[in-house]
């Protein structure tokens, strides 16, 4: 595995002039890295069915189902994720795992449009969270499905509340940005987008100003997909300012985050003092983000990205208990508490491992999930 011939070394290193003795040093170094990347995995992917066992057993919310829906089909179905050379044609088994968490968000969307906002009193003020379940419905081949997604669409561009900047809001009933709104929104834009050969709407997945201007897990989340899904369009080409400045985000926020890395290693809930815990779930995110940039950029994504991934995988995933749950993590309705239980925690650590297995057949042409 990972042998590179004498001859091949020496014209590498001679074309960028560095000593052979330390290139190959470093090539052994990261060969070394995988196998043990490699290692940790397998024994750490078997608790994937226990940790969506505690996700699809949680109540959840508009957001957090559309999250479940597409942690599940990076999982099961990665044939059909962003990540995938070419998610956008039909790839022939349906993903039915993800389809029945969107058949519910779809079965409960409201007169308006909202996907899985017609809970409880019907009343929820999330105005971008159902559209996180609309990557998803996106998949769905019958007319149920297409007239869901089209209405949930409806909304963003017609129903949704404008700043006088023209960006999103939100809330339906404040102009308030969230920094959610970059998973639930955007990627969902760029994938309709991608499906109907749409650039304009490709387009508004990025303009969104206000939404981006937001630096953390969920923000990343947002940018690598909407980032891998602009490279499978025939826009590719044509949008590389665009690709350009997601790729400079996505580095600033691992830059800043990973820079802060505890001993736990884990990311501490506050970046910028007042950390209090180390919080799983937001580590998964990264590192998942981490993985997912180191395939589609190695040049800008190197060793010491997924060397930190890893670091951060290791941490998540041994951290299951009994029950699946992944800890210890924020709460995300009260966020200077540890939570019990966090449906988008435990989509971050399928995620997570989704991102890792699919790292680690980019890097190792053995590797066998
Ligand atoms: C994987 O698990 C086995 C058995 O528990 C253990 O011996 C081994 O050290 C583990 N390997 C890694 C890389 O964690
Ligand atoms: C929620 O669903 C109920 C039952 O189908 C329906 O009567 C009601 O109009 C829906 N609410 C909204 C806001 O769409
Ligand atoms: C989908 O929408 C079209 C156009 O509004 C309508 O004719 C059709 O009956 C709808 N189909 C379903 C299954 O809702
Ligand atoms: C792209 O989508 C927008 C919003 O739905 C629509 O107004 C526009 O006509 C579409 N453009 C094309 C070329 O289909
Ligand atoms: C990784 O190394 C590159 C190049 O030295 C540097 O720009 C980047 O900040 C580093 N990032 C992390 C997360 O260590």
């Amino acid at each position: 595995m990972f042998l590179l011939s004498n001859v091949v070394l020496t014209a590498f290193c001679s074309a960028l002039l560095i000593p052979q003795a330390e290139a190959r040093r470093a090539i052994e170094q990261r060969t070394s890295s995988i196998e043990a990347q490699t290692d940790q995995y397998h024994n750490l992917s078997s608790k994937a069915d226990q940790i969506k066992g505690a996700m699809l057993a949680s109540i959840r919310t508009s957001w957090e189902q559309g999250t479940a829906a597409g942690a599940i089909l990076e999982l099961d179905n990665p044939e059909y994720s962003v990540f995938a050379d070419s998610p956008f044609v039909n790839n022939g088994e349906t993903p039915v795992d993800a389809l029945r968490l969107a058949l519910s968000a779809a079965a409960r969307q409201t007169s308006d449009g909202r996907l899985s906002q017609n809970i409880s009193d019907g009343l929820d003020g999330a105005a971008l969270d159902g559209a996180s379940s609309g990557s998803v419905t996106l998949l769905g081949k019958a007319d149920y499905w297409r007239n869901a997604t089209d209405r949930q669409l409806n909304f963003l561009l017609n129903g949704v509340p404008k700043t006088t900047a023209g960006a999103i809001s939100m809330r339906i009933d404040s102009k308030q940005y969230w920094d959610d709104g970059v998973y639930m929104m955007p990627p969902f834009l760029a994938a309709y987008g991608a499906v109907t050969y749409n650039q304009t709407l490709i387009q508004m997945a990025i303009t969104d100003e206000g939404v981006w201007a937001t630096g953390n897990a969920w923000a990343a989340l947002g940018m690598i997909r909407v980032w891998s899904t602009i490279l499978k369009t025939p826009y590719a080409w044509s949008m590389q300012v665009q690709t350009n400045d997601l790729r400079l985000w996505v580095k600033e926020i691992l830059d800043g985050t990973f820079a802060a890395i505890n001993n736990d290693n884990l990311i501490p809930d506050y970046i910028q003092g007042g950390a209090t815990f180390g919080d799983a779930s937001s580590s998964a995110a990264l590192a998942s983000v981490a993985y997912r940039a180191a395939v589609m950029d190695s040049n800008t994504f190197g060793g010491n990205y997924t060397d930190a991934a890893s670091r951060l995988a290791n941490a998540v995933l041994s951290s299951v208990d009994d029950l699946g749950v992944i800890s210890p993590y924020v709460n995300p309705l009260s966020w200077q508490e540890i939570g019990i239980l966090s449906t988008e925690g435990q989509a971050f650590a399928l995620m997570l491992l989704s991102a890792w297995r699919d790292w680690l057949k980019a890097v190792n042409p053995d590797f066998q999930s």
